[in-house]
């Protein structure tokens, strides 16, 4: 099979599908790989794939041409798919639920698309899981980008000079990404602790040694280990109850996120306001939109003496290992697909039909569908897509 790896075209990405050595691998295991020059940027120059045995080609064009399967970090501009060879794969992560311009035109133009977000969440797939593995590392840089911009030091230290109280850390949402950041701050020395929605995660908090906040609420579980969306009378009722704790932190790392949907606001300004000066909120949950009143999406704001980090690509920023990760659960997710060197997938599996966004000119994905308004019904007369609701509710950047 020819797999092509453009160069990631969304400013400041760093990270590239597939790594040197998972090159090689492919190619080892008969495959043609061709990589567009520098899609590796500075963690993997062309060199090294080179060496893997891939073969480097110069600019967008030439490598789109070359694919049978095309693997991806983000998802394609339109002006991309329009070079996708007509029955080509792509496998990157979608966004389907938030992207119905792009899905519709991966439709119209025969792509076989997979979205690395739609894997299921079961026992089999976790080694595909790229949401899981990109949080990972999210989770690990928001705890370091709290502690570098702290003016205070995270450990409790007994000096001569006297005794430093350990920064107290406050983490919103712990799911992949919020369990890393507890786990990371804790290893720092800080003293630690978290609210989630979701039942499970007060064992997995507390088994990382931070305190888990109970609040008088009820919980929100949705389907796939997923958090549902909360009302809004709900969040207010949250947000009073935790306005005490984020009163006591030196630092608030945030990471909820709803799939689909606008990131829910977790600290209000008024919250912000009676936070200390000097106090670091890291907004992991930036790119959709933030749960922060008052985020600027790639940007650091201070409000009353609080620095705001609305950090936009976390797992970006350890473009070497989030790549490398990432790659592996590309291509672990390949090897699902890929039948004698082939591209033949089962479509009755789970996974692949979990994950299978557009086929033969049609969108197959029900959430996808249903998210741009089609009818979830495969075929028949589809009402032609009204603007999601996702679109209106102030959606993630398309990025
Ligand atoms: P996510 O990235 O969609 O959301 C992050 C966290 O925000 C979640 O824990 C969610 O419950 C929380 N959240 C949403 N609204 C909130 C609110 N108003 N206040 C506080 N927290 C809020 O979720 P993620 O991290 O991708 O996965 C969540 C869970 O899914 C994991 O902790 C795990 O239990 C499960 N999972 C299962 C896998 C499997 O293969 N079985 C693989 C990966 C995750």
């Amino acid at each position: 099979m020819k797999i092509a790896v453009p160069r990631e075209t969304t400013a400041g990405e760093a990270r590239v599908a597939l790594t040197p050595a998972a090159a090689g691998r492919l190619v080892a295991a008969g495959h043609q790989v061709f990589v567009e020059a520098g899609a590796g940027g500075e963690s993997f120059p062309d060199p090294l794939y080179k060496a893997a045995k891939a073969e480097l080609v110069r600019g967008a064009k030439a490598t789109y041409a070359h694919a049978g399967m095309v693997l991806k970090v983000r998802k394609p501009e339109l002006a991309e798919v329009a070079l996708i060879p007509s029955g080509a794969a792509l496998i990157a992560l979608l966004q389907p639920l938030i992207s119905p311009e792009l899905v519709r035109a991966l439709a119209k133009r025969k792509v076989l698309s997979f979205s690395l977000e739609a894997i299921p969440r079961i026992t089999r797939a976790q080694s595909m899981d790229a949401l899981s593995s990109q949080a990972t590392v999210a989770g690990y840089k928001a705890a370091l980008i709290a502690a570098d911009s702290l003016g205070k030091l995270f450990p409790m230290l007994m000096t001569a000079a006297g005794t430093i109280t350990p920064a107290r850390v406050l983490v919103l949402g712990a799911g992949v990404a919020g369990l890393q950041a507890i786990a990371t701050c804790r290893r720092l020395g800080g003293v630690v602790e978290a609210f989630d929605v979701r039942a499970a995660a007060k064992e997995e908090v507390k088994s990382l040694g931070a305190g888990f906040i109970e609040l008088e609420l009820e919980t929100q579980e949705g389907t796939g280990g997923y958090a549902k969306e909360q009302s809004e009378d709900f969040l207010r009722r949250q947000r009073e109850l935790l306005a005490k704790h984020a009163a006591q932190a030196d630092v608030v790392i945030t990471t909820a996120l709803i799939q689909g949907r606008p990131a829910p606001i977790l600290l209000t300004k008024e919250m912000l306001r009676g936070m200390k000066p000097g106090s670091v909120v890291v907004d992991i949950a930036a790119e959709a939109g933030g749960n922060v009143e008052g985020t600027e999406p790639g940007r650091v704001v201070v409000k009353n003496g609080v620095q705001i980090h609305g950090v936009t690509n976390p797992a970006g920023m350890v473009p070497a290992v989030s790549s490398e990760l990432l790659s592996k659960n590309l291509t672990n997710l390949l090897a699902l697909l890929v039948k004698d060197g082939e591209l033949a997938p089962d479509f009755e599996d789970e996974i692949v039909k979990g994950c299978c966004i557009t086929r033969d000119g049609e969108v197959v994905h029900e959430p996808t569908r249903k998210a741009m308004g089609e009818k979830v019904a495969r075929g028949g007369d589809r009402a032609q897509a009204a603007p999601s609701t996702v679109e209106k509710g102030g959606a993630p950047p398309s990025s």
